[in-house]
């Protein structure tokens, strides 16, 4: 069975910046504060009307097909994830699918948040070592400027996020010994409101914040979107940041340990590790815990904020152009985020 690689890696983020002190002109905060906990300077926004999830995803896709060497006729599977779709449904792949002139393929919308590009990368690693398909794409991409709360209340988070796409071709190697070697998933449900953007949902409230996240309350129709809800504008994301904190710093390296152990390795023989870009304080609080020197950590959330599901290929795109990954590396990537999920994969590069 040969193993799965990736055979070509891009990634897109809008051209506009937005900086700590635009963010402060428009909410009670400031360029101190977000540097300080999260170590953010600057994100990109997508562009309104002109842009979306897809359009983002689209243009990674076409760097990562044509760096492939392959054409979008040769794509026979297509895997996009993300948190911030265009439409509710149907998902952005079969949006991209018809965006690209891939029509036929299969295409897998994948809902993990900051894990979605790990689980996506496992599940291409399982289609192509089981022979299924040949060239996977996959995407992840995040418009997330247009669902956050701009107002104070919503400061906690909407600091903390930009938008940006980054998608990669898996392929079979026959390479020994190269490509991906193994990948990690694990999940746990208990956390789900830690993290989460709730409305508009078809939850039933049941669990202990119903009052603050209030609930439907029509018994026919209109149950997805409530007037309680406009009423508490309760219709952006909210997160317990100290929580988040808490499980993260836990979870990445227990699944970067569990990768290198599957592997007979240790974290020395790591050359790479490109964690979800999620704070920095949280990858500085890893890399200390697992003893990696700073150029065996890829940082680039300063530049471009929490991108979620785009935010592992767009830091392995940027390392690997930058000659920071190269032909033989051992790459690790872990993530971490809303679920709470979280997932590893270790590569031989
Ligand atoms: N600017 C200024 N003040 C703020 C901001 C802001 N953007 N956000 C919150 N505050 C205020 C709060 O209102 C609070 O004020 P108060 O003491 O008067 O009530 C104070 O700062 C402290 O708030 P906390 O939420 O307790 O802030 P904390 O020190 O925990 O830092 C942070 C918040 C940075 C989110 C931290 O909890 C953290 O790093 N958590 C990890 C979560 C994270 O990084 N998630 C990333 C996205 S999820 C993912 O990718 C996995």
């Amino acid at each position: 069975m040969p193993n799965a690689k990736i055979a070509g890696i891009g990634y897109y983020v809008p051209e506009n910046k937005v900086t700590n002190n635009d963010l402060a002109r428009v909410m009670d905060t400031s360029d101190e504060w977000i540097q300080e906990r999260t170590g953010i300077v600057e994100r990109r926004y997508a562009k309104k009307h002109e842009e979306s999830t897809t359009t983002m995803g689209v243009e990674a896709a076409k760097i990562a097909i044509e760096r492939a060497g392959i054409t979008n006729e040769d794509i026979d599977f297509i895997i996009f994830a993300t948190l911030s779709p265009d439409y509710y449904f149907p998902g952005c792949g079969v949006l991209l699918q018809r965006e690209m002139g891939m029509l036929g393929v299969g295409a897998l919308d994948i809902r993990n948040q900051c894990s979605g590009f790990v689980y996506g990368l496992s599940i291409a690693d399982q289609f192509v070592k089981s022979g299924m398909y040949k060239n996977v794409l996959l995407v992840g991409s995040e418009f997330h400027s247009m669902g956050l709360d701009f107002s104070t209340r919503g400061r906690n988070v909407t600091v903390i996020f930009g938008d940006g796409a980054g998608a990669v071709v898996v392929q079979p190697t026959e390479e020994e010994g190269k490509g991906i070697l193994s990948t990690h998933l694990h999940a746990d449900g208990t956390y789900a409101e830690k993290l989460a953007y709730i409305n508009p949902g078809s939850h039933a409230g049941k669990w202990e914040d119903k009052e603050r996240f209030g609930y439907p309350d029509v018994e026919f129709g209109g149950a997805f979107l409530t007037q309680k809800m406009w009423d508490d504008e309760d219709l952006f994301p909210n997160m317990e940041g100290q929580a988040v904190f808490k499980m993260a710093v836990q979870k990445f390296p227990e699944v970067i340990m569990e990768a290198l152990q599957t592997n007979g390795l240790q974290p020395e023989d790591i050359d790479m590790l490109v964690p979800h870009q999620a704070n920095l304080r949280i990858s500085q609080f890893v890399q200390r815990r697992m003893k990696l020197r700073d150029d065996q950590v890829w940082n680039n959330i300063q530049k471009f904020g929490n991108t979620t599901a785009a935010s592992i290929p767009i830091a392995l795109c940027e390392a690997w152009e930058q000659g920071a990954v190269k032909d033989g590396d051992l790459v690790c990537l872990a993530a971490f985020g809303s679920g709470f999920t979280w997932g590893s994969a270790l590569i031989r590069w």
